[in-house]
Formats: structure tokens, sequence, C-alpha cells
């Protein structure tokens, strides 16, 4: 299942990649054009899944960060413990040997479960609601999803989702994200703009969001938009327990 979607995978990153290049010489070069927020189209559908997935693995070493430094002190302090032991009684080094690749093992093996819990994630998204965009966005008005276009590119994305596991009056902002080479150029910002207009003419009194302490630059945006943090809970997996599930709110 995984080979299969990893080989379904291969062909997006090759297309980012060289996307990702022409998009940072473009904004080198200035480009020129503003940036244009429309409703998704069919065509921008490979564009959305490419730009979501590279928004979602760069989540991992972001997590990483929030997980690794407890065990990194963890191991050194252990890796202390032993070496002193070894110098002490005379033991054998390899012991330290032994210890020191059990630690190794223990990280990599931290990293892979970070990678494969998030590689979950984006898999099961993009199974899910980003396999057809148009159908489970673009065929109830209450849902929608609008992309940023850029120099004839698409550049970022957002969706609104309202279906039977909402409460009445309540959307749910998701799958936010923006090209890596398009940041900090007020696109998200534009796009929950777009999102909230919407939102009001739907009659929406409110509209939510969930994500990670991790995700510092999309925390800093709701938070300056005006989003107001609801709950904040640990993560159920103890092993990434230092990592909050945050949920906001933006009543309209
Ligand atoms: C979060 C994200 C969508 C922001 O997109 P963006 O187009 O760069 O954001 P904007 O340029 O509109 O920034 C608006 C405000 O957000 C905050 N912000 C955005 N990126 C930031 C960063 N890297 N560091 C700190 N603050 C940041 C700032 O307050 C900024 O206002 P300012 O530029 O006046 O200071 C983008 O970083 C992204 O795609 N991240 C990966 C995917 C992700 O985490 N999505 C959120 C899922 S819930």
């Amino acid at each position: 299942m995984r080979l299969f979607l990893d080989r379904q995978r291969r062909p997006y990153s090759i297309h980012t990649s060289k996307m990702n290049t022409q998009l940072q010489n473009s904004v080198v070069t200035g480009g020129g054009n503003e940036v244009a927020i429309r409703e998704f189209q069919d065509q921008d559908l490979h564009d959305c899944r490419e730009i979501f997935t590279q928004g979602m693995e760069q989540l991992i070493s972001l997590i990483a960060r929030i997980v690794f430094p407890k065990y990194i002190w963890i191991l050194s302090a252990w890796s202390m413990l032993v070496f002193v032991l070894v110098i002490k009684f005379q033991w054998t080094a390899y012991i330290f040997t032994l210890l020191v690749i059990t630690c190794v093992l223990f990280a990599a093996s931290l990293y892979l479960n970070l990678y494969m819990e998030c590689w979950r994630f984006i898999d099961s998204c993009l199974a899910t609601d980003l396999k057809d965009i148009g159908k489970c966005y673009m065929s109830n008005e209450k849902c929608r999803m609008w992309v940023a276009e850029w120099n004839g590119k698409v550049v970022g994305m957002v969706g609104l989702m309202h279906n039977e596991s909402h409460k009445p009056g309540v959307g749910e902002l998701q799958r936010m994200s923006v090209s890596p080479a398009c940041r900090r150029m007020g696109i998200a910002r534009k796009l929950l703009d777009e999102l909230l207009k919407h939102a009001k003419h739907q009659h929406f009194h409110k509209v939510v969001l969930t994500t990670t302490s991790a995700q510092i630059p999309a925390i800093r945006l709701y938070k300056k938009y005006g989003f107001k943090l609801r709950t904040s809970i640990p993560y159920p997996q103890k092993i990434l327990s230092d990592l909050q599930h945050y949920c906001f709110e933006f009543e309209l």
C-alpha cells in the first residue's frame, strides 16, 4: 500500500522541484503580476495536491524540532552515565559502543515513526477530499476551494468544508497551503479574506480549524487574522505527547 502510494507520489515530487525552481526564478526576477484568488477549477487538481503535500511534508522537520530535544537530553545523560561506569569499573568499551548504537537506533525509529505518522495523514487527505476536489468542495455552495494564482501558476490553496459532522452554521477551514517560494507575500491572508467572505455569505456564524503547535507560521497567521485559540490537546501518541493539537475559531 505505502509502496504504491510512494510510487504515485514520485512524479509529483519531480514536478514540485521543477515548479519551485521556476517559481523561485520568477520571485527573484520580480514576476510583476498581482496574486489573484479564484475558485478551484478541475485543471488545478494536480497543483493543489502538490502544494498541500509540500506544506505537510515540511511538518515532519517542524515536529521533529519539538519532539527530539527531550529525547536527545535523556539519551545524552544516559550515555554519560554509562561512560562514567565504563571508566570507573573498567568495563569493556564494547558496552559503550553498544549503547551508542542503541541510541542511534532509537532516534532513527523515533524519526521513522514521525515520518510515517505525517505521511499517513497526507495519504489519507490525498485519498479522500483531495482526490476529487471538484466533487468534495465545489458541488455544494457551503463548501468551496480557492486557489491563489500568480504569473499563471497555482501557488496557494484553501478549502471551506461543511458536512454532516459539522454543527449548523459552522464551516471548517481546511488544506491551507502556500508554495514555499511564494510565502510571506500575503497570499494566505488573501485566501482567508475570500474564505471568510464566502462563509459570511453562506450565513455561517463560525469558522473553525485545527492545526498543531509545530505549525508556527500558520498559528501566527491565524492569530494575527483574529482567530481565537479554543482548545489545546496533547497528541494521544505517547511519543508525540509534547505536540499539541490546536483548535481555532473565528466568529463571523
Ligand atoms: C502558513 C502559511 C499558509 C502562510 O502562508 P503565507 O502566504 O506565507 O502567509 P502571509 O504572507 O499571508 O502571512 C500573513 C501573516 O502570517 C504570519 N506568518 C506567515 N508566515 C510566517 C512565518 N514564516 N513566520 C512568522 N509569521 C508568519 C505573519 O503574521 C504574516 O503577516 P506579516 O507578513 O504582516 O508579518 C504557509 O507558511 C504554509 O503554507 N505553511 C505550510 C502549510 C501549513 O502549515 N498550513 C497550515 C495548515 S493548518
